[in-house]
């Protein structure tokens, strides 16, 4: 069982025996720190990503077996049979997490200078990545599981050089808010949870780092509440997590 990281405000710890929850980007900043805070509370946990070697550095660094990875590139043409194929094996799963990101090799531009070939590739990563990752996975998602997006504050604010990041945050908070409509309490439940800055052990690095910022394993706290249905948010599709010491809140019902 590996170490449990448990935020004040987390009342009751979700027990995720039996479940199982698949983290799209689990070998990520954000990722990483969600699966090991659904690993803490019981759940299987299938990690993926685009680099193999990413993913095989977290299953060693975690060393728990209820860690299954996979690689899986939400872009490429083989998407639906891959899932598929994981949902065969180890499916239905009752809960999804979306934690990708792509800063795309053109640097920090002003977006009236992106050529229309960046213009595609950022749009490409950030926004058809969560459409089709959402379309792959609902058919193999437990009636009663849950998907989620973990977005950033880009969504509501301007992002001056990193436009396309930006308009792709607000795509898919937009995205996720009319999937959540159609879905009118039918089948899985769709979230948006947009974050603060997170502490990832990529800045830790670099040397950037503030204990006032969110940890990882604080975030899959809430994820896990959220899939065992014992978070107080359960009804709001769209959730804001960026003040520690608050914890996870209800976004405004319409603005
Ligand atoms: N870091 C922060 O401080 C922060 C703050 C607020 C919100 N967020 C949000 O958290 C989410 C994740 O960000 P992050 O910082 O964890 O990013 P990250 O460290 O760059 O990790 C991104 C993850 O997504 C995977 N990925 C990227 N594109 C993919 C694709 N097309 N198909 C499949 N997997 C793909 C990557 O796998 P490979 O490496 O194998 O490609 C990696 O596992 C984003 O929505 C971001 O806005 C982050």
């Amino acid at each position: 069982m590996s170490a449990m990281v448990r935020p004040n405000w987390e009342h009751v710890v979700p027990d995720l025996a039996g479940k199982t929850v698949v983290v799209v980007g689990g070998s990520g900043g954000v990722g990483e720190g969600v699966v090991r805070s659904l690993l803490a509370r019981g759940s299987t946990v299938i990690a993926t990503g685009r680099d193999s070697e990413r993913l095989a550095a977290l299953e060693e660094s975690v060393g728990e077996e209820r860690l299954r990875i996979a690689v899986i590139d939400a872009n490429a043409s083989d998407l639906d049979a891959r899932v598929e194929s994981l949902a065969n094996e180890l499916g239905p799963f009752d809960g999804v997490v979306v934690a990708v990101a792509s800063w795309g090799d053109q640097g920090r531009r002003p977006v009236l200078t992106l050529t229309d070939e960046e213009w595609r590739s950022l749009l490409e990563a950030n926004l058809t990545s969560v459409f089709r990752l959402y379309r792959a996975f609902l058919p193999v998602t437990a009636e009663s599981g849950t998907i989620l997006q973990l977005n950033g504050m880009s969504a509501d604010m301007p992002f001056p050089g990193a436009a396309g990041v930006a308009l792709s945050a607000a795509a898919t908070k937009s995205l996720t808010r009319t999937i959540a409509a159609e879905q009118d309490g039918r089948g899985p439940r769709f979230y948006q949870v947009i974050l603060g800055v997170v502490r990832t052990k990529e800045r830790q690095r670099a040397g950037i780092d503030d204990t006032r910022w969110l940890d990882g394993e604080e975030i899959g706290a809430h994820v896990a509440a959220l899939v065992a249905g014992t978070s107080p948010l359960l009804a709001t599709t769209v959730q804001y997590f960026t003040d520690k010491k608050a914890g996870p809140q209800p976004g405004p019902e319409a603005f």
